[in-house]
């Protein structure tokens, strides 16, 4: 059988890291089971339980969606392990105090008593299955952050999460406040979005879903291309687009531009202005108006007001200035 060995490009089995990794953490694993049986806990119990028990303390309040990022394990995983602990009566899942269809995870007093014993247990696990290494186990656990930094997705690459996509409903007002408030670091364009609706001068509302948890908004309202010669043509205008925070760089924003622009077009729209960076939004098919002869009312870069058609030809013969509704001129 020695010609199999031509699959291989080590010399010996020693000599992979990925395979010496496995053996070590099966070992490993085996030995904090072991000593996890006591607690009546799983080894992701335990992780998802001491992890919960370390974050409340710096940031609360913690959605399974967060808890999940922080373990690595996947959201599906994380969630389905969660609700066993809410059966064991370790933790709660809250209704979300700024999001009325989020979870926010809360350890109980049962959970935190059970996490102080677990944590004493399995970190004498650590140090005496990590005892050989001596010194040098502070540079094998900077290895191990380097591995885990360089395989952590980078912003360009991050793990995508599908959101669900659906129209705004009235449950969801408090919650969208906040999205923008966070991504914008202020409340002009969550106060923009509010009297807009108040004044149901918008078009169409959508929201993004993680976990039952929005984390992301995108808003538009009418607008007219207004031609020197006093020929007003409908368009629509994309304001504002925010994402928590957390979740950006994850393909959310791009999830709720796509489906946005899918239902203006279903709806019979076809032309959508957008005031935003030059280098996201022209993936979405937007490139700057200028050239067309269409400028926003205000002074603005060129590069950053832009355009899409959502139908072939929508953009000919039509040029102007692009007024917005009234509550924009105050943002
Ligand atoms: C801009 C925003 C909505 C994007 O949402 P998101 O979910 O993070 O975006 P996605 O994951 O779909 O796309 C990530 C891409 O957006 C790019 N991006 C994010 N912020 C950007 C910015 N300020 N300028 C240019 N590109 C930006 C990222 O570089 C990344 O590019 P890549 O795909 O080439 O790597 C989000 O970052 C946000 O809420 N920002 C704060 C509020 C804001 O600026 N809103 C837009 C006003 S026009």
């Amino acid at each position: 059988m020695a010609e199999n060995k031509e699959f291989f490009e080590v010399e010996s089995a020693d000599d992979s890291p990925g395979f010496s990794l496995w053996q070590v953490s099966s070992m490993w694993q085996r030995q904090i089971n072991a000593s996890l049986k006591q607690f009546d806990l799983t080894h992701p119990q335990f992780v998802l339980l001491a992890s919960l028990t370390w974050l409340v303390h710096d940031q609360n309040p913690i959605t399974q969606a967060e808890l999940a990022f922080h373990t690595k394990m996947d959201v599906m995983n994380a969630s389905n392990v969660l609700r066993t602990m809410e059966d064991k009566g370790l933790i709660l899942r809250n209704p979300h105090p700024t999001d009325t269809r989020a979870k926010s995870l809360v350890v109980t007093a049962r959970g935190l008593k059970l996490a102080g014993q677990a944590v004493r247990v399995v970190e004498g696990i650590d140090r005496a299955f990590f005892n050989s290494l001596g010194t040098d186990v502070s540079s094998f656990n900077q290895q191990l952050l380097k591995l885990i930094r360089e395989n952590t997705p980078s912003p360009h690459s991050q793990q995508v999460l599908s959101p669900l996509i659906r129209r705004e409903a009235p449950g969801d007002i408090t919650a969208i406040h906040q999205v923008n408030a966070f991504a914008f670091n202020g409340e002009a364009e969550a106060n923009l979005v509010d009297q807009l609706r108040t004044r149901g001068a918008g078009l169409l509302s959508l929201v993004a879903e993680v976990d039952g948890q929005v984390v992301g908004q995108i808003y538009f309202s009418p607008v007219s291309i207004i031609s020197g010669d006093g020929l007003i043509t409908p368009a629509v205008g994309l304001a504002p687009l925010a994402v928590l925070p957390a979740f950006q760089n994850r393909g959310i924003g791009s999830s709720l531009v796509r489906a946005g622009l899918d239902e203006l077009r279903r709806m019979g729209h076809k032309l959508v202005f957008v005031l935003g960076h030059a280098g996201y939004y022209p993936r979405f098919g937007f490139n700057p108006s200028l050239p067309y002869g269409i400028r926003w009312e205000f002074e603005v870069d060129e590069a950053h007001f832009m355009v899409a058609e959502l139908q072939p030809g929508a953009l000919a013969g039509v040029q102007g200035l692009v007024r917005y509704q009234p509550e924009f001129n105050g943002v």
